[in-house]
């Protein structure tokens, strides 16, 4: 049955399923540019109100893949499996995680973006290291997998091409906010990626990427059910980021962190998360190493440094520091109930770490690092938090941001578990 573009806008407003056919001929026709922005934005703006089945999701994410290349890693000789974090403060999670889970034998493919808006990017993390390009040319990127065991790059533009355009105008028409749409443009990178098996680090709480937890959890269950219907072994765990994970928030200062988690020390919260999802990943590989010693003994560290070599970065050169600091302190004595998440990315984002459009430079010193966590004690006139800027003018944005974000109080608060549902 031959089909047109109005009449795919109509079924869809109209709270129809669409067919496969049409799934099909929007997705193609919107890729090879057939189908014009407005017509397309007109279809996802309906597609958040009317939402998708789970067989118009399949097709539609099947559809994206099928736009592009679906690698095959079959060449590596070792089982692949990757992560995905739905993002959020402080994440430095992907540089400490890849080289572990590479370290115990496992190959970790891992295709990762850049920041925009309050959650960095673990590309802009990785080239605030001298020299370190993620920009690999395909063969590369494969020959670095190969030798190494582990990579992080952005993708090249035949991963889910649809996804690139669909995304941008996404961006700039309020029609990210879906669960079917977000769930389909994660997984269909992470499915044309080629790896075999897949942990989502999927975030909860002030800081997480939709901000509400139910919705998460659903967007969670979606992208399980989407990853194993497509032969990648995924499974999810639901972890916190009600507050910044670990001290470092910003490029430079999350890799500062990330060095010392390699060498077996850095803060609690990111470790713990850390060795969770390598225990998953590598439980999904076939791989019965316990990643601990691996991650304290300087196995991980190894494969780190040869991983910045690969990609031309040189951990001899300082990291970038910015020229200026200010310090927030605790408004009274008591106990930290609350330090918004959220706030936080916004005051890093407002220093200079992130972008506001996906072509802006970012300042690799840029960020905060975070001096209490939520239930500690704290006095009056204590270090909550030091910012970090190259142009003290951006400190009193930082500080806007920040306005109601911290809550002392003289109860101490129940502590948010780290690693909340497990969604297999
Ligand atoms: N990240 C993606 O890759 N896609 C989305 O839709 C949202 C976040």
């Amino acid at each position: 049955m031959a089909t047109d573009i109005l009449e795919v806008l109509r079924t869809k407003r109209d709270g129809v399923e669409l067919s496969d056919e049409q799934i099909r001929f929007f997705i193609d026709g919107y890729t090879d540019g057939s189908i014009a922005d407005e017509q397309a934005s007109a279809l996802l703006m309906a597609i958040v109100f009317q939402s998708m089945s789970s067989r118009e999701l399949a097709t539609w994410t099947e559809a994206m893949i099928d736009t592009g290349d679906r690698a095959d890693l079959s060449f590596l000789g070792r089982p692949t499996v990757d992560k995905h974090s739905t993002g959020g403060v402080g994440d430095k999670v992907s540089l400490v995680l890849v080289p572990l889970v590479a370290a115990c034998g496992a190959a970790v493919p891992q295709l990762a973006g850049r920041g925009l808006g309050h959650t960095g990017g673990t590309l802009d993390k990785m080239e605030s290291i001298s020299g370190l390009t993620t920009m690999l040319p395909p063969d590369r990127y494969r020959q670095v997998l190969a030798d190494v065991g582990g990579v992080i790059a952005g993708a090249s533009g035949d991963i889910a091409p649809a996804d690139r355009k669909l995304y941008a105008l996404r961006d700039v028409t309020a029609t990210v906010e879906s669960i079917p749409l977000i769930a389909s443009s994660i997984m269909s990178k992470k499915i044309a990626e080629g790896t075999k098996g897949l942990v989502l680090d999927v975030k909860l709480g002030s800081g997480s990427f939709l901000g509400d937890d139910a919705m998460t959890r659903t967007l969670a269950e979606t992208m399980v059910g989407i990853g194993n219907d497509n032969g990648v072994r995924t499974v999810a765990l639901l972890t916190d980021m009600d507050q910044p994970m670990g001290r470092a928030a910003g490029n430079a200062l999350e890799v500062t962190e990330s060095l010392d988690l390699l060498r077996g020390s850095g803060p609690a919260d990111v470790r713990e998360v850390t060795l969770a999802l390598a225990r998953e990943m590598l439980a999904i590989a076939g791989i019965d190493v316990d990643p601990e010693p691996v991650l304290d003994d300087g196995r991980a560290m190894e494969v780190f440094e040869r991983m910045v070599v690969e990609q031309g970065g040189d951990l001899a050169v300082p990291l970038a520091e910015a020229a200026h600091t200010h310090v927030v302190d605790a408004p009274r004595a008591g106990f930290l109930r609350r330090l918004d998440c959220k706030a936080v990315g916004v005051a890093v984002w407002r220093l200079g770490a992130g972008r506001a459009r996906k072509e802006d430079d970012v300042s690799y010193g840029a960020g905060a690092m975070v001096e209490a966590r939520v239930g500690d004690r704290v006095e009056a006139g204590q270090p909550l938090l030091v910012l970090h800027a190259d142009d003290p003018a951006r400190f009193d944005g930082a500080i806007a941001a920040l306005d109601g974000a911290v809550d002392v109080g003289d109860e101490p608060a129940d502590p948010r578990p780290l690693i909340a549902d497990r969604i297999a």
